[in-house]
């Protein structure tokens, strides 16, 4: 059964584009792929504590000799990692927050990036053969050839850490100008119908 996570990194609920184009795109992948499963994994919804030392003690320590607090502390990274491990596709509907990523994605980051778990001591990626889409919602716009592409330090480094655990088809839609929606500039309606062939045609 195929199946997609969805990795949710908006807190602005209905009001939030990404979130309404990732919705988009689970509807159209769900017509694409008959008997499919969904795992929606809500960030905010989450509770995602930062790295901390025992965390990182029991990522480096082997399984059976981890304290009760080392496991503890890894107990949602083996959720989130587990999360990632059954998907075939992946989506992530995420904000652009001061030209990168929000906090609470790299968070989720941190969790998943872990050595033997997605990546070898070798620097090899360990999640291979699944398909990543993400919906980057932006106030401004930073398509190529603007003259704002430059200041996207989001996009690239999402493909570079996606690509150290192995996940390397990385496909970007970029949702740029939501603040006119937000200034009354342009319709909600509008600025989805503009990005809404690209995302459906991302849910092959
Ligand atoms: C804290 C914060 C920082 C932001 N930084 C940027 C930015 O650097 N560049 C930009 O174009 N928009 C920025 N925005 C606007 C958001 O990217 C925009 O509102 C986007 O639509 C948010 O995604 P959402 O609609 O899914 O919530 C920022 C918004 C917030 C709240």
């Amino acid at each position: 059964m195929p199946t997609l996570l969805t990795v949710l990194a908006s807190p602005r609920g209905d009001y939030s584009i990404s979130r309404a184009l990732t919705s988009s795109f689970v509807e159209e992948w769900k017509k694409n792929h008959d008997r499919g499963a969904v795992i929606t994994r809500d960030l905010y919804q989450t509770n995602l504590p930062f790295v901390d030392l025992p965390w990182i003690a029991g990522a480096y320590t082997p399984a059976e000799q981890h304290s009760p607090e080392m496991q503890a502390a890894l107990e949602v990274s083996n959720e989130l990692i587990g999360e990632l491990k059954q998907a075939d596709d992946i989506v992530i509907g995420t904000p652009m927050y001061n030209f990168s990523i929000p906090a609470i994605l790299k968070a989720w980051i941190d969790h998943v990036v872990r050595i033997n778990e997605t990546f070898t001591a070798s620097y090899e990626g360990l999640l291979k053969g699944k398909k990543v889409t993400i919906i980057l919602a932006s106030g401004g716009v930073y398509a190529p050839g603007s003259q704002m592409e430059s200041y996207n330090s989001e996009s690239a480094y999402l493909k570079q850490i996606l690509g150290f655990i192995g996940l390397t088809d990385v496909n970007i839609v970029l949702a740029g100008g939501t603040s006119g929606v937000d200034m009354g500039k342009t319709a909600r309606e509008d600025l989805i119908a503009e990005f809404t062939p690209a995302v459906t045609a991302a849910a092959k």
